[in-house]
């Protein structure tokens, strides 16, 4: 069906007009959308087709980890799409064998094997189904304040709002704490204090749940929409150590925290924690090319050495995809990019958010490491009252909106969510850039200021 014309296309681009007519989006009201048509970008800016030119601070939705159009990641998939563009995923294929090989070689521990799928939920989904499968068990534990998901079970693994309209979802899913020390669910007055109680809390929830239950603990290894949540040190060999004794897989989610964010391949090596599943997606290809996977370890594999694996996917290990992770973990490599986003978080982003805090009576605490920060405000410092209450929407919701408002207007494009500012450009973006945004969210925080108490 065709829609009626509007007046809108008197003003807008027939791209407008059709997105506002035909285009069903994501998690939103579709009524109140005025999305931007965005027409072009390189490296950590776009555009719009009206002219105005963003510095992408939010790397689309933390995705864009080499930024945007990487003439060698964009030549690969040209050169792939001329060798060939699809094949069914019981063939091999050149591009799917090298990209899987890559991956392994990065990963830690005996993590050897990748299931491919078209983005994160369907790694998150699979390795909950691995999981399962490999133990004999059903209960799975997640966090509080962790996303995993829209589809299904992927859903019903999350711990924000984002769950409550899907509930009571699939069955088996416990949540419980984890750590975060400025909110602490456990009194903690320090990151040490508060890994020791997250972890006792953790072995509680084991014991009245009966570990014998429990296929997985799955953690987003760095919370990340949920607020750059960075564990204490200890925290993650702890949970590994609970999952030994108890015969659980560790799953631990780095769909937005891995390749690179977090200044390393994978978050976990910060720690040198290796979980028993890691799933993937956005970074390792920069999003492209829609690519999600599993990797996993040889114990688990075999469990489906004779057995067969009880699901799939059309597009698992897609060449165009693949094609493109392999062109970008060689990128990160000969650019030396993990190298950088260290460089960014110790030298640049780390020290500005520091003085920024200093600066700005809203600024409550700023948290994080490589190009993965939070700046998270507050009404009142003391009291530690979030700027917005939590899942504000509407008029609650207006002095966060007021900030995002502020950047934009200032060239930059924002990441917020709740009572946070999120500081995740590309991790190519040059020192020079990182501190242009910078200093374009120090000023915007003024907005945010005015709604707090001294
Ligand atoms: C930690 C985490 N897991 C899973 C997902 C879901 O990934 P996708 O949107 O590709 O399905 C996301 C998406 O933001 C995520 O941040």
């Amino acid at each position: 069906m065709t829609a009626t014309p509007t007046s809108a296309e008197a003003t807008h681009s027939q791209a407008y007009v059709d997105d506002r007519a035909h285009v069903f989006h994501s998690w939103s009201a579709q009524a109140a959308l005025e999305p931007l048509v965005v027409v072009g970008a390189e490296g950590s800016r776009f555009w719009d087709d009206q002219g105005n030119r963003y510095l992408d601070f939010a790397s689309q939705l933390v995705n864009a980890n080499i930024g945007h159009q990487h003439p060698k990641l964009v030549a690969a998939i040209k050169e792939q799409a001329d060798v060939l563009c699809t094949i069914a995923p019981f063939h091999a294929n050149p591009a799917r064998s090298e990209a899987a090989r890559l991956i392994c070689e990065l990963a830690p521990g005996d993590l050897d094997m990748v299931f491919f799928t078209n983005g994160g939920a369907e790694a998150t989904e699979n390795a909950m189904r691995m999981a399962r499968l490999h133990t004999g068990r059903h209960k799975v534990l997640t966090t509080y304040r962790s996303y995993h998901g829209g589809t299904a079970g992927a859903i019903t693994m999350t711990g924000d709002p984002r769950r409550w309209a899907s509930e009571p979802g699939t069955p088996g899913m416990v949540k419980f704490w984890g750590p975060y020390t400025y909110r602490s669910a456990f009194y903690s007055s320090d990151d040490a204090q508060e890994c020791e109680r997250a972890l006792a809390h953790l072995a509680d929830v084991l014991m009245v749940e009966g570990a014998q239950n429990i296929a997985a603990i799955v953690l987003e290894t760095v919370v990340g929409t949920n607020g750059i949540l960075v564990p204490p040190d200890g925290y993650l060999q702890g949970v590994r150590d609970l999952c030994d004794e108890h015969g659980i897989v560790m799953i631990a989610d780095e769909v937005m925290a891995g390749f690179g964010r977090c200044g390393e391949w994978f978050a976990v090596d910060h720690w040198d924690v290796a979980p028993d599943l890691i799933c993937f997606a956005k970074g390792v290809n920069s999003g492209y090319v829609p690519l999600g996977g599993v990797i996993i370890s040889r114990r688990i594999a075999d469990t489906f050495a004779d057995r067969p694996y009880p699901g799939g996917l059309t597009y698992s290990g897609h060449p165009l995809a693949c094609a493109s992770a392999v062109a970008s973990i060689n990128i990160f490599k000969e650019e030396g990019i993990i190298e950088h986003a260290r460089h960014l978080g110790t030298d640049v982003i780390g020290p500005a958010l520091a003085e920024i805090a200093e600066r700005h009576r809203s600024v409550g605490e700023v948290r994080g490491l490589g190009v993965f920060w939070a700046i998270e405000l507050v009404k009142d410092r003391r009291t530690r009252e979030p700027l917005v209450p939590y899942n504000a929407a509407g008029p609650a919701a207006a002095p966060m909106n007021e900030l995002a408002a502020g950047c934009k207007q200032r060239g930059l494009w924002p990441f917020t969510h709740f009572n946070r500012m999120h500081v995740v450009p590309p991790i190519t973006t040059t020192d020079e850039d990182v501190r242009a945004g910078l200093a374009i969210i120090d000023e915007a925080l003024s907005v945010a200021d005015a709604h707090a108490t001294d």
